[in-house]
C-alpha cells in the first residue's frame, strides 16, 4: 500500500543481502522510519518492542531473524537456539510459531553451508505468500460488503474494526482492512470506525494513518464508542483480525475485541474474523489453552503524543504507585463470531466450518 503516493511493505530484504529493513511501527503516525536488521537479535528486539507487530508480520520477521542467525551460526544447535530465542519473544501471535516451523523444515535436512541462503529464500517466500494470501481475504470479504451496499442501496457502509490488522500488520493489504480497500478501490462506498485500542493505540497510530494515506474515508473513536453506535445502527459489519484462531473456532485478537463481539450479538450485527491459514492453531481444541501476553503496566499509566512544538513525549495519566494490569489480547468464543473470512473463503466459525475450507486438516485438528 502507499505512503505519501509510495508504495510500501512493512518488510523487505536489504541490497545487501545480509539484511532486512522493517518500517519502525512505534514511531508511526509522527515519525516515518525504517530500521535495518542485522542480526537475530536485532529482529527480537523488533518483535519484543513492537517495531513490527501483528501476527502475519510477526511470522514473516521471524522467518528473516531466523535466517539472519544461520548467517552467524548454522549448525544444528544454532538453529535450534534461535528458533527458541524468537519464539519466545511474543507468545500470543501462532504465525510467529508456524513462521519459524515452516522455516527449520525447509533448512533442518541441508548442510550447514547451504541454511543461510535457503533460509532467506524461505522468508522471501513467506513473505510474498503472505501479500497474495491477503489479496484473496479481501476478494473474499469484498463480497460482503458489496451485499450490504446493494441493500443500502449505495449508502456508505460503515464497518468497525478494532486494533491495525492493515497492512501494517502484514506485509502488504492487511487481513480486516484487505475487503475494506478493494470495495474503496472498486467505488463501493465504505466509512470505517477505527477503535482506538488502548493502551498502545494501534487503531489511532497505525490503522487511522493507513486508511488516511489510501484516502479511505474513516472516523477514529474511543474504544468505548463501539457498542453505543452498534445501538444505533450506526454500524452494518465488524471486521477484526486475530493472532490465533483454535480447532473449535475461538479467536484471539487485540484485548477488548471480546466486548466488541458481545455488543455486536447483542445488537444483531455481523462480526467476522479474518484470518490466513498461518493463524489457526490446529493443536488447540479451545482458546481457553491460548496463551496471553501480559504487557507492562506502563502501557496503562502512560501515553504517548506529540506536543504542540512537534516533539514526541510520553507523560503520565495516573497518580504515581497506581497499580495496573495489561492483557494484551483476549478470547471471544466462537459462538459470538458470525464467520471467518479466509483466503479460501467464507466459513462459519466453528470447528465444521474451518475444515470445510481446509480438510487437509481433518487428521490433525484437536
Ligand atoms: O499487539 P499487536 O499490535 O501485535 O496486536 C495486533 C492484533 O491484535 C491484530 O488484530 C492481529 O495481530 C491480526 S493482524 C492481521
Amino acid at each position: 500500500m502507499k505512503i505519501n503516493g509510495t508504495p510500501y511493505r512493512t518488510i523487505w530484504p536489504g541490497n545487501d543481502g545480509q539484511s532486512v529493513v522493517i518500517i519502525d511501527q512505534t514511531q508511526l503516525p509522527h515519525r516515518f522510519e525504517t530500521v535495518t536488521l542485522r542480526s537475530v537479535e536485532d529482529a527480537a528486539h523488533a518483535i519484543l518492542t513492537m517495531q513490527v507487530r501483528g501476527a502475519p508480520l510477526i511470522g514473516a520477521t521471524a522467518a528473516y531473524g531466523l535466517a539472519l542467525a544461520l548467517r552467524a551460526d548454522a549448525s544444528d544447535q544454532g538453529l535450534a537456539n534461535a528458533i527458541a530465542f524468537l519464539a519466545k519473544q511474543r507468545p500470543t501471535a501462532v504465525n510467529l510459531r508456524w513462521a519459524l516451523e515452516e522455516t527449520r523444515r525447509t533448512v533442518a535436512s541441508l548442510a550447514p553451508g547451504a541454511r543461510a541462503d535457503a533460509a532467506f529464500a524461505k522468508a522471501r517466500a513467506i513473505a510474498e505468500d503472505d501479500v497474495e494470501t491477503c489479496r484473496r481475504i479481501g476478494a473474499h470479504g469484498l463480497s460482503l460488503i458489496r451485499t450490504l451496499s446493494e441493500k443500502k442501496k449505495g449508502q456508505p457502509v460503515n464497518i468497525l474494526t478494532h486494533c491495525n490488522a492493515g497492512w501494517l500488520a502484514c506485509v502488504d493489504w492487511g487481513t480486516a482492512t484487505s475487503p475494506i480497500y478493494q470495495a474503496h478501490d472498486a467505488g463501493i462506498p465504505v466509512h470505517v470506525w477505527v477503535d482506538e485500542t488502548r493502551p498502545r493505540y494501534q487503531g489511532a497510530s497505525l490503522t487511522a494513518f493507513e486508511l488516511m494515506s489510501h484516502g479511505v474515508p474513516h472516523t477514529l473513536i474511543v474504544d468505548n464508542a463501539g457498542g453505543h453506535y452498534m445501538q444505533h445502527g450506526k454500524v452494518d459489519l465488524c471486521i477484526v483480525g486475530t493472532d490465533r484462531v483454535t480447532a473449535n473456532g475461538d479467536v484471539a485478537n487485540k484485548i477488548g475485541t471480546y466486548l466488541k463481539a458481545l455488543a455486536a450479538h447483542d445488537t444483531g450485527v455481523p462480526f467476522y474474523v479474518a484470518l490466513p491459514y498461518s493463524t489457526i492453531d490446529w493443536s488447540l481444541a479451545s482458546g481457553t489453552e491460548i496463551p496471553i501476553e501480559e504487557r507492562s503496566a506502563d502501557e496503562v499509566l502512560k501515553m504517548h503524543g506529540r506536543l504542540p512544538d512537534g516533539t514526541v513525549a510520553t507523560v503520565d495519566i495516573a497518580a504515581a504507585g497506581t497499580p495496573a494490569a495489561n492483557p494484551a489480547f483476549d478470547v471471544t468464543p466462537a459462538r459470538l463470531v458470525t464467520g471467518f473470512i479466509t483466503e479460501r473463503g467464507i466459513s462459519p466459525a466453528d470447528r465444521t466450518g474451518l475444515l470445510s475450507l481446509y480438510p487437509e486438516q481433518r487428521e490433525t485438528a484437536a
